[in-house]
C-alpha cells in the first residue's frame, strides 16, 4: 500500500490536535516501542496533573484514532561561545530558553498508511513555541533527548528536521543525545 504523505498544507484534511485530558481514551495508540505505549497509558495523565509535561494528542479524523502524540516540557540549554555565533545571540549569558519534546512517538498502525507523522508533530511542537513567543513566554530553541538506546536512527529523523547536536552533552552515558533546532533561523 503507497502510503500518503502527511505535511503541513494537507494535515487538517486527515488530522487534528488536541491535549490529553482525563477524558482522552488511549487505548488506540500502540507503538513499536513499547516504552513509549506505556509512558502515554501510564504517566502522562499523571504528568500532566504533576504540571511537568503537557501531552498532545494527533488524531486520525477518519478512524478517531491516535496516530501520534508528544509531551511538550520547559527547558533551558547551555550553548558554548561558538554555538551563540552559529545563531547570531549576542546574549551575555550561556543559558537560552528552550521548549522541549520530552516524548514524541507514532503509532504502527499510523506509519503503514502514513509518512511524515513524526516530522508533522515536530513542525507543530514549531508552531505551538512560535505563538508561546508571541503571546507568552520566549524559547528560542526547540530541543530533544534524541533517544538512540532504542533506535539509532532517531537521530537521522531529528537531523532530517533541522536539529543539531548540542555542544555540551548533558547525558554522558549517550543512551539520548541532546539536540535543539532553533526555531528562528
Ligand atoms: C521516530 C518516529 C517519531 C519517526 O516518525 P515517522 O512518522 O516515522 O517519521 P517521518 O515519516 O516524519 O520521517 C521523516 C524522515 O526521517 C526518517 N526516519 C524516521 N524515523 C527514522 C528512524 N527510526 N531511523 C532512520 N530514519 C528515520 C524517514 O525515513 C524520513 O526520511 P525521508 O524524508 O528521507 O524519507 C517514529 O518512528 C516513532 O514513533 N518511533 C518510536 C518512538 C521513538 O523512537 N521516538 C523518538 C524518541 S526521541
Amino acid at each position: 500500500m503507497k502510503r500518503i504523505v502527511i505535511n503541513s498544507e494537507n494535515a487538517k484534511k486527515y488530522f487534528y490536535l488536541e491535549s490529553l485530558s482525563e477524558k482522552s481514551n488511549l487505548k488506540s495508540f500502540s507503538c513499536i516501542l513499547k516504552e513509549y505505549t506505556e509512558y502515554l497509558f501510564n504517566e502522562s495523565i499523571r504528568s500532566m496533573n504533576d504540571h511537568v509535561a503537557k501531552t498532545w494528542l494527533l488524531y486520525d479524523m477518519q478512524t478517531g484514532e491516535i496516530s501520534a502524540y508528544m509531551s511538550l516540557i520547559m527547558d533551558a540549554i547551555k550553548l558554548s561561545i561558538s554555538e551563540k555565533e552559529l545563531h547570531n545571540l549576542k546574549y551575555p549569558f550561556r543559558t537560552i530558553p528552550a521548549m522541549k519534546i520530552a516524548k514524541l512517538a507514532v503509532n504502527s498502525a499510523s506509519s503503514v498508511k502514513y509518512k511524515g507523522l513524526g516530522t508533522f508533530m515536530i513542525e507543530s511542537a514549531e508552531t505551538i513555541a512560535l505563538e508561546c513567543n508571541i503571546n507568552y513566554c520566549a524559547a528560542r530553541f526547540l530541543t530533544v533527548d534524541a533517544d538512540i538506546e532504542h533506535d539509532k536512527g532517531v537521530l537521522a529523523f531529528y537531523e532530517k528536521n533541522g536539529f543539531i547536536k548540542n555542544d555540551e552533552l548533558y547525558n554522558k552515558n549517550r543512551l539520548t543525545i541532546s539536540m535543539k533546532k532553533d526555531i528562528y533561523q
